[in-house]
C-alpha cells in the first residue's frame, strides 16, 4: 500500500513503474506531456516543442488526427469490442485485405497482435508451424542480428541483438544465432542514404548455415534498416544478398518493418523501396497512427497455405491473443490508412527525405560528432562517448535539445531524428537546427 502521508504528486510517481525509464532519475525530474497537436507536444508547464521522434517512431502521420479520433469514436458507439475467436467483424476483414493490397508479393494474409513485439513473436511462431507443417519440424533455429531491437517477447528478445536489453532474462529462446550488425565507421562514416561498403556481411548466413546445417534452421529476421540499435541502412546490396542466401537454403526472410512501414522510407513498407520482397512483414506503431496498440503479420500465401492444409479441422494455427483484430485498433488502421493516401505522405516522406539529409549533414563538424547518417525520413548524429560516461553526452544533448524546443530520442551517443511525416519545411529546419544548438552545448 502506499504511504498515505505522501502527497498526491509524489503518490502518482512512484506508483507508475515506467517502461524502459531510467525510473529514480525521472522522478527526480519529470518531464511531463500535457498534450499533443500535429507536429507538437505541449509540456505541462505550458510550453510547445516540437516532437523530432513521432513519439517513438508511431506517430507518422501527426497528433490527434481529427479523421482518426473521429473513426475510434464511432466505432467505440458501434461496436466496442468482440473477440475474433470464431467471431468475425468488418473491419477487421477490410484492414487485412487493405494491407495485403499495400503488400509487395504475395503477402496476401494477416495476423493481428497487438504491439510490435507481439507481432514479431507471432512471425517466429508462423515459420515455425510452417515448417512443422511441411515435415520439418526440425527447423527450429531463428538467425538474428547484433544491435537488432525486436520488441521485448522472449522470441522477439532471443532475436535481438542488444545485450543490454537480454542480460537480466537468462537463457532465452535455444538455438538462436546472430549475424554481425552493418556499422562500419572506418568505411561508411558519414554515409548518405546506403551505405556502399558492407554487403560481404550477410555472407556471414553461410557460416551460420555451415555450422548448424540449413535444415536446422526456421528464418532470418532483421529490420531492413536498423532502428533502436542506432540507425543501420543496409549497405548496397546487403538485404538482397540475405533473401538470395535464404531462398538457396530453404530459410524464411522476416522483416521487422515496425519502425519502417507506413511512410517512413517514402513507400508503406521499406520492402517495397529496396526492392525485396521477405516472406513476412511485422509492422506496428505507425500501422494506428499509435492511437490504438496493434500489431500486424503479413505473410505470404504459401506459408498461409502450408499451415491451412495440414489441418483441415479446428484452428490451423493454435495462436492469437484477446485483442488480435481488436475493432478500435482496426477503425484507427483504417483512418490512418485513408489519411496517408490522403495527404500524399509517402510522397511528402520523399521530400522530407531529401531537406532532413541535406540539413543533418551540414551539423559535420559540430562537437564531438563521429558521425551521421539517414534513410528516408530517419537520420542519425553518433557522438564520440565521454571517456569513462558512455551515454551521458546523448543524454545532455537531448536535455540542451529540449530547452531549444524540440524533444528527440538518444540511444546512448546516438541522436536519432525520425519527425511525422506532417512536418512543414520550416519544422524540419526548426528541428535540426535546434539539434545543431544542443550540440554546440555539449561538453
Ligand atoms: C523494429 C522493432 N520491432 C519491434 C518493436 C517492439 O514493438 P512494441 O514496443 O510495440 O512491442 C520495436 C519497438 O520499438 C521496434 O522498433
Amino acid at each position: 500500500m502506499l504511504d498515505p502521508t505522501r502527497n498526491d504528486t509524489q503518490a502518482d510517481l512512484s506508483a507508475f513503474w515506467m517502461p524502459f525509464t531510467p525510473n529514480a532519475r525521472f522522478k527526480a525530474a519529470p518531464l511531463m506531456i500535457a498534450g499533443a497537436e500535429l507536429n507538437h507536444y505541449t509540456l505541462e508547464d505550458g510550453r510547445k516543442v516540437l516532437d523530432g521522434s513521432a513519439a517513438l517512431w508511431c506517430v507518422n502521420a501527426g497528433h490527434g488526427r481529427s479523421k482518426i479520433v473521429e473513426a475510434i469514436r464511432s466505432q467505440c458507439e458501434t461496436l466496442d469490442f468482440v473477440s475474433c475467436f470464431s467471431n468475425g467483424h468488418e473491419p477487421a476483414f477490410r484492414l487485412a485485405s487493405r494491407l495485403a493490397e499495400r503488400a509487395p508479393g504475395q503477402l496476401d494474409h494477416v495476423f493481428f497482435a497487438n504491439s510490435g513485439s507481439e507481432a514479431v513473436d507471432t512471425a517466429m511462431k508462423i515459420a515455425l508451424a510452417y515448417h512443422h507443417a511441411r515435415g520439418e519440424a526440425g527447423r527450429f533455429r531463428f538467425v538474428g542480428r547484433e544491435r537488432a531491437y525486436h520488441g521485448v517477447g522472449f522470441g522477439g528478445l532471443s532475436v535481438g541483438g542488444l545485450g543490454s536489453n537480454r542480460k537480466q532474462f537468462g537463457p532465452l529462446l535455444p538455438g538462436v544465432c546472430h549475424l554481425p550488425h552493418t556499422h562500419d565507421l572506418e568505411r561508411n562514416a558519414f554515409s548518405r542514404g546506403q551505405p556502399q561498403h558492407g554487403v560481404e556481411l550477410a555472407d556471414r548466413l553461410e557460416s551460420i548455415i555451415a555450422v548448424n546445417d540449413a535444415s536446422t534452421i526456421a528464418a532470418v529476421i532483421v529490420e531492413p534498416v536498423t532502428g533502436a540499435g542506432g540507425l543501420l541502412p543496409p549497405p548496397v546490396g546487403y538485404l538482397e544478398r540475405l533473401r538470395e542466401i535464404c531462398d538457396r537454403h530453404g530459410l524464411l526472410l522476416i522483416f521487422d518493418e515496425v519502425i519502417t512501414g507506413f511512410g517512413r522510407l517514402g513507400s508503406t513498407f521499406a520492402s517495397t523501396h529496396f526492392g525485396v520482397t521477405p516472406d513476412m512483414i511485422v509492422c506496428a506503431k505507425g500501422l494506428t497512427n499509435a492511437a490504438v496498440p496493434m500489431g500486424a503479420v503479413i505473410v505470404d500465401d504459401r506459408i498461409h497455405d502450408a499451415i491451412m492444409s495440414a489441418a483441415p479441422a479446428g484452428p490451423e494455427l493454435l495462436h492469437g491473443y484477446t485483442y488480435s483484430g481488436h475493432p478500435l485498433a482496426c477503425a484507427a488502421a483504417l483512418a490512418t490508412l485513408d489519411v496517408h493516401q490522403e495527404e500524399g505522405l509517402n510522397d511528402r516522406a520523399k521530400s522530407l527525405a531529401e531537406q532532413l539529409e541535406k540539413q543533418v549533414h551540414g551539423l559535420r563538424g559540430k562537437p564531438h560528432i563521429r558521425d551521421i547518417r539517414n534513410m528516408g525520413v530517419l537520420a542519425a548524429v553518433e557522438l564520440e562517448p565521454r571517456p569513462g560516461e558512455v551515454g551521458a553526452r546523448g543524454i545532455e544533448c537531448r536535455r540542451h535539445a529540449l530547452d531549444e524546443g524540440v524533444l528527440i530520442r538518444a540511444a546512448g551517443d546516438i541522436l536519432l531524428l525520425s519527425p511525422p511525416l506532417t512536418f512543414t519545411d520550416d519544422d524540419m529546419s526548426v528541428l535540426v537546427s535546434s539539434l545543431g544548438r544542443a550540440l554546440d552545448r555539449v561538453a
